[in-house]
């Protein structure tokens, strides 16, 4: 286990660590179930082992029941067990999932979770950093003064919210005062968006600003080196652009958003060509 994600785990107070135990060899019954989840120590402030799914059905299989506190509503796994369990749902699973999410301290403050919006097939799909006051108030990314100029941004490469393209987030609660979303929140909020990403299956991901970037990346660097490069996101391409809300206290950047707009739609004219192309 890496230090990384031991500081994340301590800090979620997810500590002494649950390990996923290898599924029996040998039973057949039990063919497509759940890992089981066993405590390394069985100490008494280890996590339950509770189905994400359920919410409840599999706290029987490794503790014995305690009485419920409010602290048991939605049990958080572990970051490598709820990434499993998040990684096998389908849409509306995931998305009752996102619902009721607590794995984060972000959970706390938030009105509504913002799941995503837009056209479960799309070729394109944006990714912002989190939701802000307005996307929290209505349950919809960019949905604020932002949102308005992302929105003419995709009418500018002929797209429409919802057709063809599919909005999202980094994290789908709203950080406190509109700040960066932490590393932990990012870290236990990612198995979500990739879930999104691997039922979606875009050909193309616009990284919208240097949050979105950077934590998509797994490194550290400035939009302005970014951009006009094809990158990657786990196999998906990937390009990089400004944040909107960026663009709109920094008007002199909206010509190189509108390059790195027209870049984007080459490489996805590039993708389609290749994809059509004999093997
Ligand atoms: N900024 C973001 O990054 N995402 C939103 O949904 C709204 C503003
Ligand atoms: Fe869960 Fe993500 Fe919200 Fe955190 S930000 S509580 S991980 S949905």
């Amino acid at each position: 286990m890496s230090a990384h994600r031991d500081e994340i785990l301590k800090e979620l107070g997810l500590w002494p660590v649950w390990k996923l135990r290898e599924p029996p060899a040998a039973d057949p019954g039990s063919a497509g179930a759940s890992p089981a989840i066993v405590s390394q120590s069985g100490s008494a402030g280890a996590l339950p082992a509770v189905d994400a799914l359920s919410g409840s059905a599999g706290a029987s299989r490794a503790l014995p029941k305690r009485p419920p506190s409010a602290a048991d509503a939605a049990p958080v796994l572990p970051l490598d067990a709820r990434a499993a369990e998040i990684a096998r749902m389908d849409w509306p699973q995931l998305k009752a999932s996102v619902a009721g999410c607590t794995a984060c301290p972000l959970h706390k403050g938030r009105n509504k979770t913002v799941f995503g919006v837009g056209d479960e097939q799309a070729e394109w799909m944006f990714i912002g950093e989190g939701p802000g006051a307005d996307e929290d108030a209505k349950g919809e990314p960019f949905v604020g003064q932002a949102g308005k100029l992302l929105d003419n941004m995709l009418v500018a490469i002929g797209l429409k919210r919802g057709k063809n393209v599919y909005i999202g987030n980094m994290v789908k609660c709203r950080p406190p005062g509109n700040r960066n979303p932490a590393p932990l929140e990012v870290a236990q909020c990612e198995p979500y968006l990739h879930r999104q990403i691997a039922l979606i299956r875009p050909r193309l991901i616009v990284a919208l600003g240097k949050v979105a970037a950077v934590n998509l990346l797994k490194r550290e660097a400035s939009v302005a080196s970014l951009r006009g490069k094809v990158l990657e996101y786990q196999g998906t391409p990937l390009v990089v652009t400004y944040h909107p809300a960026y663009l709109l206290r920094s008007l002199p950047d909206k010509a190189k958003a509108w390059e790195d707009l027209c870049f984007a739609v080459e490489t996805m004219r590039d993708l389609r060509s290749r994809e059509a192309a004999p093997i």
